[in-house]
């Protein structure tokens, strides 16, 4: 059987990833294809441990954080019940809102960029996706949409983080352009131009 896609949606807070994975799922399901939609942190204990330190609500150091991240991240992939791998093994196509790119941009500004990068590419339960689609829009945007949506802000939702975490993001997504299939799109447009150019790019890979 043709195994599944794996497709991960990168991007800023508020840079409108919830919207546009919807988007692109529903027309993949149009057009008749099983989909599993997912998110990281997972509902598991160690993404409840994750949020808490994302609230702010207990501290934790960037190498403990990446570590939480990454044992989220294993059982993502592996649990048998819905582990990313038995789908794609199945040939359902997954959907993830977030992946290893976020512990790069995100625990790599604090903690060693590549220590975080080896632990995650070099477990082999981690699946590399078959596409990333990174949206990219301005700062501001994305802030004053954090500032509409959310009734509290987390930890790494301040201006100044969040320009850090930008500039890691397309720094390492120019350390893999060889050897991962990185989209950028510009997400500082309006809904629907945005998702035609992401199903565009769903279909030359297909
Ligand atoms: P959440 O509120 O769950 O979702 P989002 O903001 O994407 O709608 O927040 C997830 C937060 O977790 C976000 O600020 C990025 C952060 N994060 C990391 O720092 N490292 C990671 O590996 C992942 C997956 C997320």
């Amino acid at each position: 059987m043709e195994k599944g896609k794996f497709i991960v949606f990168e991007g800023l807070d508020g840079s409108g990833k919830g919207t546009q994975i919807n988007l692109l799922v529903e027309e993949m399901k149009k057009r008749g294809r099983r989909v599993y939609q997912t998110a990281e942190p997972t509902e598991s204990s160690t993404g409840g441990m994750i949020r808490d330190a994302l609230a702010g609500f207990v501290k934790r150091d960037e190498y403990e954080l990446s570590a939480l991240f990454l044992a989220d991240r294993i059982f993502h992939n592996a649990n048998p019940k819905n582990g990313i791998k038995q789908f794609l093994e199945r040939g359902i196509d997954v959907v993830c809102d977030r992946y290893y790119y976020s512990s790069f941009a995100y625990q790599g500004i604090d903690a060693d960029l590549d220590w975080v990068m080896s632990l995650n590419l070099g477990c082999p339960e981690i699946i590399r996706p078959d596409l990333c689609i990174f949206l990219d829009a301005d700062i501001d945007i994305c802030d004053d949409r954090i500032g509409k949506n959310r009734f509290s802000r987390e930890i790494y939702e301040n201006k100044e983080t969040q320009c850090m975490v930008r500039q890691r993001f397309l720094e390492v997504f120019k350390r893999l352009e060889n050897s991962e299939n990185i989209r950028i799109v510009n997400a500082a447009r309006g809904i629907s131009e945005v998702s035609s150019d992401i199903i565009e790019i769903y279909d030359s890979v297909k």
